[in-house]
């Protein structure tokens, strides 16, 4: 049974950031110069993440995402996944990476039983991915692209929605979904590029979006979401795949928000949008048991914010400019 949050929600998803490092620069998560990294040994040992998932498990959590940073620049990540597919009480193990290092892996990401990968790519043009990541990989990852789908791994492509960067991509990456079986989200720009700046307003809007979508495809359908999905989905008629569109800075989704974050530096947030509710790392390096780690969660979960926006208020008066790269998506 999952724990319930003091808004009733239930709990059953860790989004666990393995590492805060990236080999890429999108500009919407980290400034060109990159970010101040963080120290390997405040990074939490997989020994560590294993036993806080282990402990979580235990509370109710079934279904667990890798995050980072980018996953794979972690050294001996798939072993760690291995450890992570055999917890008992684990049932989904999912990543998120950006492709850049992961096709030698994709065999063997399929054998231990993962469930899905998100692959981040917001356009399908060279010379955008190139503006837009400040790297020049985009072979690569299109490379991971293919080995996902030959591997029949469940596949989901992230697509960030940015004014004058990629808004010409929406149809070009709808148009994956066509031939392919994937399904293509594509996610409001939220505030956490490391430079703290943001336009006052969101010009492109989940309605915005979904404007574009209709407008191209007039025949576009509502299909059902899932009771705790972040996107709204359609589908063309005919097409594969289907397509997503994920409210991350208009947040209509906390109701239904069943998810937990350990930052790599063992920060638990109950939001995407606090700042940090407890530092387990110190928790458990100063030689907690099982039991307190477990006390001490179910209270962090008891005391959550009711949505993104009241996170954010909370910390506000002393706000940082934070990276996804750190928060862990
Ligand atoms: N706004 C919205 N999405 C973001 N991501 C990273 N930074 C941002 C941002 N500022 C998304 C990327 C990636 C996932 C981990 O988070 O698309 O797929
Ligand atoms: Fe790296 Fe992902 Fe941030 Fe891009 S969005 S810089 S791939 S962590």
């Amino acid at each position: 049974m999952p724990l319930f949050d003091n808004h009733g929600r239930p709990i059953n998803y860790l989004r666990l950031a393995v590492t805060d490092r990236c080999n890429l620069r999108c500009f919407y998560c980290m400034p060109a110069e990159g970010i101040s990294y963080v120290p390997k040994k405040e990074l939490l040992s997989y020994e560590e993440m294993i036993r806080l998932v282990r402990v979580l498990a235990e509370m109710g959590i079934n279904k667990v995402r890798i995050t980072g940073g980018e996953p794979f620049v972690r050294r001996d990540l798939v072993s760690f996944l291995r450890k992570l597919t055999d917890i008992s009480g684990i049932e989904e193990v999912h990543i998120t990476t950006n492709g850049v290092l992961t096709t030698p892996y994709v065999a063997e990401l399929k054998a231990m039983g993962v469930a899905s990968v998100n692959l981040s790519l917001d356009t399908f043009d060279r010379q955008r991915f190139r503006e837009i990541t400040r790297r020049d990989e985009f072979d690569r990852v299109l490379n991971c692209f293919h080995s996902l789908l030959e591997h029949d791994i469940s596949t989901k492509i992230n697509a960030v929605v940015m004014e004058g960067k990629n808004t010409q991509d929406i149809i070009p990456l709808t148009e994956l979904t066509r031939q392919y079986p994937v399904s293509v989200r594509f996610i409001e720009e939220m505030p956490f590029n490391g430079e703290g700046s943001h336009y006052p307003i969101l010009v492109w809007t989940h309605r915005k979006i979904l404007e574009v979508l209709k407008q191209h495809y007039p025949a576009i359908e509502k299909i059902p979401d899932s009771p705790t999905s972040t996107s709204y989905n359609y589908q063309v008629p005919g097409h594969q795949g289907t397509v997503g569109i994920i409210a991350a800075f208009s947040r209509t989704f906390c109701g239904t928000c069943n998810r937990i974050r350990l930052t790599a530096q063992g920060t638990l947030k109950t939001c995407l949008y606090d700042q940090g509710v407890l530092d387990i790392k110190q928790i458990i390096r100063k030689g907690a048991s099982d039991k307190t780690v477990r006390q001490t969660f179910a209270q962090a979960f008891r005391n959550r914010a009711k949505d993104g926006f009241e996170a954010e208020q909370q910390h506000r008066q002393h706000s940082v400019s934070e990276s996804m790269s750190t928060i862990g998506g």
